[in-house]
């Protein structure tokens, strides 16, 4: 079994989150990559059984072309939407997802968005969405303490 874990992040929290779950992972003594959308390789290796995706919320749902644009600074680089769509899954994966959000009954959900895009294919089998939380801060949005330690539980979890 193998872990492949591809994450976009504009201010960092996702790429925090992406990490922690590789550590979790990595703990529970299963291989894994993890890989920023620009270096995320164009065909999945063959040992990879599980996906793990994870994105900012952005306007309740993935990024955007406009959204991304809209943070002064980001350099362009491949959204996980186009990584996404790009790819074709094999049957026998699992897919976990993942996003950060600021929370509440209007959020919305990047991870959600990522698991209709993933069953629009119809060959996953097993899926799971998980959001974890960031407040705003003076320097951008910071996560919320413990989101660290939930996010290596979960990587640990996944691989278990
Ligand atoms: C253009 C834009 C739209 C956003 N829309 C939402 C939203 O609909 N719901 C939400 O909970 N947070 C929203 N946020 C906050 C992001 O979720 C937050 O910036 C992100 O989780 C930080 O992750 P990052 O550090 O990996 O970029 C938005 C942020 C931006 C820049």
């Amino acid at each position: 079994m193998g872990v492949l874990v591809v994450y976009e992040s504009l201010y960092g929290n996702t790429a925090a989150i992406a990490a922690a779950v590789a550590r979790g992972v990595r703990d529970a003594g299963v291989s894994v990559i993890v890989a920023e959308v620009a270096e995320a390789p164009d065909v999945l290796p063959d040992d990879v059984t599980l996906l793990v995706v994870g994105a900012p919320t952005h306007n309740r749902g993935l990024p955007t072309e406009a959204s991304r644009t809209s943070v002064a600074g980001v350099a362009s680089s491949p959204s996980l939407r186009s990584w996404l769509t790009g790819r074709s899954l094999p049957a026998s994966i699992r897919v976990a997802a993942f996003d950060t959000a600021i929370g509440g009954f209007w959020a919305g959900s990047a991870a959600k968005a990522i698991g209709k895009l993933v069953r629009r294919g119809g060959r996953v089998k097993e899926m799971a969405e998980r959001s974890f939380v960031v407040v705003r801060g003076d320097g951008g949005p910071r996560l919320r303490d413990g989101e660290l330690a939930a996010a290596h539980a979960w990587g640990r979890l996944l691989a278990g």
